[in-house]
């Protein structure tokens, strides 16, 4: 799937969007080196502080499908004017998996008129991760 594509399932992914309180839909899409990709949405609640945001949305659902690595890219879409990139929580939560496979993904944070793409490592340098246990 083409950077495009992927941008493209993340937006989709947003429609499903359940974040009444904000106001703020967020689309995450996933792909892996077999060539799959899972989504996912930010998911909020009425006790605020227990939103889920789209990129863990979409890692858990990436892991209970039984994904163990091989994450190769992250397209991220927001409604705001400018590209938004991925929480701290998240970037630790795409780190898990992502070293569970030796990858380091890239980040397609995506705006109207701009993408910004930077590798995972960037966004979360020096990572605590599965490997830092053994
Ligand atoms: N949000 C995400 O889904 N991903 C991020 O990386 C940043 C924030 C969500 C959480 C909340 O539902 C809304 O955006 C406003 O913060």
């Amino acid at each position: 799937m083409t950077d495009e594509a992927l941008i493209a399932a993340a937006r989709e992914a947003s429609h499903h969007s359940y974040s009444p309180y904000s106001n703020f839909a967020v689309g995450a899409a996933l792909r892996f080196a077999d060539g799959s990709v899972v989504t996912g949405t930010n998911i909020e609640n009425a006790s605020y502080g227990l939103a889920l945001c789209a990129e863990t949305v979409a890692v858990s659902k990436a892991m209970a499908d039984g994904k163990r690595g091989g994450l190769e890219a992250v397209a991220v879409t927001g409604p705001g004017d400018e590209p938004i990139t991925p929480c701290g929580r998240c970037r630790q939560v795409l780190n898990e998996l992502a070293q569970l496979g030796g990858t380091d993904p890239v980040i397609l944070c995506v705006g109207p008129g701009e993408i910004r793409r930077f590798k995972l490592s960037d966004l979360l340098p020096q990572a605590f991760g599965p490997a830092s246990l053994s």
